[in-house]
């Protein structure tokens, strides 16, 4: 079993969209490879329905270039990306997605795929701060399975924390 194919198998009832691309960070790479089904659910389409085409599919008017430029800047750098974007849905409505992409790497240390958790989340009531982490929260909480393990990945954790 290849470590794509045991992490698909790990992740393919996760309630935590994931989405897994090939390694080419340069359009119209990064190419997606595989998509669950709580993608499917986030995003508004079948998930057999992108593969083969660049997560770029999701962005729109509000979606902030200086922050794809930051997350182009992290794949070439094999770099984790945490972040906070707009994306759009099939059926046109916006949300706002926490994305923590991290780069897969085969035993030599060469850059094999890239992986990333994504979750829809909203703004937080109140003063607004500088730190994204702290500006918005998941709209749903769920009591995954997969919860501790995501944990101890510290997928969703600002760098640092
Ligand atoms: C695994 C993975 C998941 C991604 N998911 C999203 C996503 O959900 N939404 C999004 O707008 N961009 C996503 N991207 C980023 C885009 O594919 C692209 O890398 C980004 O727009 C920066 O490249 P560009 O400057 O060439 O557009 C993802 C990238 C990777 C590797």
């Amino acid at each position: 079993m290849t470590l794509f194919e045991l992490i698909r198998a790990f992740v393919d009832e996760s309630p935590v969209a994931v989405l897994i691309t090939d390694a080419t960070v340069k359009a119209p790479g990064p190419i997606i490879l595989y998509a669950n089904g709580a993608f499917g659910k986030l995003t508004g389409r079948d998930p057999t329905e992108v593969i083969g085409i660049s997560p770029r599919f999701m962005q729109g008017r509000e979606t902030r270039r200086p922050v794809l430029d930051h997350f182009a800047q992290a794949l070439a750098a094999g770099e984790r990306f945490h972040g906070f974007l707009v994306n759009y849905r099939a059926d046109g409505t916006k949300y706002v997605v926490e994305i923590d992409c991290r780069p897969l790497r085969n035993a030599d240390g060469r850059i094999e795929h890239f992986l990333s958790f994504e979750r829809e989340v909203a703004r937080r009531l109140g003063r607004p701060s500088r730190d994204g982490a702290s500006r918005f929260e998941p709209v749903e909480v769920s009591n995954d399975l997969l919860g501790k393990e995501l944990r101890r990945l510290r997928v969703f954790s600002a760098a640092g924390e």
